[in-house]
């Protein structure tokens, strides 16, 4: 079908303008002057000092000297690769995006899987979440789905994020450790900041070594919004399922691995790609209808909660199919943006008060990251749809807009850009009803922070559950302060007792209750505890 084709082809062929083919080709300056030596600087005699006047000199050195950007606030160590997405079923019912519309329709993507907390060279099998972020490249404009490979997060508002990310880096006076979670600022957060109960499970579960990007899920984790073309709407969270299912490595492997090849998941994921072994993922959504917003015992905007797919099943709707390395790290994966705050007509925020707030932090960020305004113009960035409107100039800019008249509304020109209906396509923001007083809090079942976390707990089989024991046994046993290991064993009592006191066993701190573990790795007590089977992934 050519239209399939069209579609897929249409960020590479967007990208190829953008490559440059210099093997075999004669050096030049970047001003096109051609070199006739590239080995010795300009001396005022043989054994005299360099001229200022060697210019390729100072240009080839002042390029290198400014070749770095700051990494990532979050999430620096990441590595990614382009492909495709196919609809599986029309989603028409429940959203007007163009491409949820359309099975025959394939859309390019680029994906940029990462770790949170270490730096651009640090290890990558750490204990620590996974970002899972995808760019959609559709006609309507880009769509980003900028997710983790953990369901929850550890905070409910985007004011607290600073914070968090604070108390997870190495610590401000002697930049240790690289991994999340072995320190004593993550767990004194966690301990004081008790609504990260659910996620820190998910963190000591196997969940967060996982064996390959290509073997890990996603979760959008905010609840976002379908809107049809009738303008009724849907609330929706988004899952992306690996097609070879869900593998860990082991707690050991992963030490291993970080010292004998600290690049274990890029190679993984390269080396599968090369081989033609391309990774698929499968696109899952499970949807609320908007009259049940307030049918359940938790809020649906709260993001340290999921919707539990017993209740409410995840819809397989499409696959994504990565089958491209980039060409170039630096210009595809340093410089890629993603934004939860891209969306298509058809696709709508809520409430929730953490996404509100990733709103404002990505563009934000990527300004300094990215060095000023433009950075839409670059190669990975730009929409495969034609983008026109009045801004103008700022660092970088590499369009040149023609005309005199670069405002709205104007009498001097007939042709500017204007905005469209939402019938012609534009974007129309749902019109929710919003009322109530300015306040900074949140609905009461915000201050739940364990019954999922049991339910989660009690989801795991029991070599899960003394996996959980360990890491929690390894990772606070890197805790200096005593009084910080109380805090976090007192707290997860809350998620089940014995699990608390087997972890306080094994730090040294007082089980809380006093009441001693029977658990140990050899004991049989672990099939002794509430291991009720439910029903949640
Ligand atoms: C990256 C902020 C929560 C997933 C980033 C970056 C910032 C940031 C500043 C760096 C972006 C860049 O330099 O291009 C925040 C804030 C949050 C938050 C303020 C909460 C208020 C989350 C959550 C998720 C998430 C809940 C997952 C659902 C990611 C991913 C990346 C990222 C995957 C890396 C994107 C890439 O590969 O380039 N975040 N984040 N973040 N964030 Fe968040």
């Amino acid at each position: 079908n050519e239209n399939r084709k069209g579609n897929e082809n249409k960020k590479q062929e967007q990208l190829e303008q953008f490559r440059s083919n210099d093997q075999g080709k004669e050096m030049t300056t970047n001003q096109g002057l051609k070199l006739s030596e590239d080995e010795f600087s300009l001396k005022a005699g043989e054994r005299g000092p360099t001229l200022m006047e060697d210019f390729h000199f100072r240009e080839k050195m002042t390029h290198f000297d400014h070749e770095r950007i700051p990494e990532r606030v979050v999430h620096a160590r990441g590595f990614a690769a382009h492909g495709e997405f196919e609809l599986y079923e029309s989603m028409k019912e429940y959203t007007s995006a163009k491409f949820l519309q359309d099975p025959l329709v394939k859309t390019p993507v680029f994906v940029r899987f990462s770790t949170v907390a270490g730096s651009r060279g640090s290890a990558e099998t750490v204990r620590d979440v996974r970002g899972f972020a995808t760019k959609f490249y559709t006609e309507e404009g880009n769509f980003d789905l900028v997710g983790n490979n953990i369901p929850v997060f550890f905070i409910q508002d985007a004011i607290k994020f600073p914070d968090l990310i604070h108390a997870v880096k190495p610590e401000p006076h002697n930049e240790m450790p690289q991994a999340a979670s072995a320190h004593d600022t993550f767990w004194d957060f966690v301990a004081n900041n008790q609504e990260s109960a659910h996620m820190v499970m998910w963190h000591m579960s196997d969940r967060a070594i996982p064996r390959s990007f290509r073997m890990m899920e996603g979760f959008g984790v905010h609840t976002f919004r379908f809107v049809n073309d009738q303008g009724k709407a849907h609330f929706v969270k988004f899952h992306w399922k690996p097609v070879l299912g869900v593998h860990s490595l082991v707690w050991d492997e992963a030490q291993k691995i970080s010292g004998k090849d600290p690049d274990f998941h890029r190679r993984d994921l390269w080396e599968a790609i090369e081989m033609g072994q391309y990774v698929e993922f499968e696109l899952g959504v499970q949807l609320i209808d908007e009259a049940e917003e307030f049918s359940f015992d938790f809020d649906i905007l709260d993001p340290t909660k999921i919707w539990p797919e017993e209740d409410i099943p995840v819809r397989i709707i499409g696959k994504m199919t990565l089958n491209r390395n980039v060409d170039n790290v630096f210009a595809e994966t340093e410089q890629v943006a993603f934004h939860p705050g891209h969306i298509v007509p058809g696709i709508d925020f809520t409430n929730d008060p953490l996404l509100q707030g990733r709103l404002f932090s990505y563009t934000d960020t990527q300004l300094i990251r990215l060095g000023g305004p433009n950075f839409h113009e670059l190669p990975i960035n730009r929409p495969v749809c034609p983008f026109h409107n009045n801004q103008r100039d700022g660092y970088g800019r590499q369009t040149i807009n023609k005309g005199q008249v670069s405002y709205h509304n104007n009498s001097l020109a007939n042709n500017t850009p204007k905005p469209v209906s939402g019938v012609e396509g534009g974007f129309v923001h749902y019109q929710e009803k919003i009322e109530g007083h300015k306040v900074r809090r949140r609905s009461d079942s915000f201050k739940d922070h364990f019954s999922q976390a049991t339910m989660f707990w009690n989801s795991m089989s029991q070599p899960e559950q003394m996996h959980i024991i360990d890491a929690f046994s390894f990772e606070l046993g890197k805790v200096m302060s005593f009084s910080v290991r109380q805090q976090v064993v007192d707290m997860f009592s809350n998620v089940n007792a014995e699990m608390a006191a087997a972890v306080a066993d094994a730090i040294g701190v007082t089980p809380p209750g006093a009441k001693k573990s029977n658990i140990t790795k050899s004991s049989p007590a672990l099939s002794q505890l509430n291991t009720k089977k439910t029903p949640y992934t």
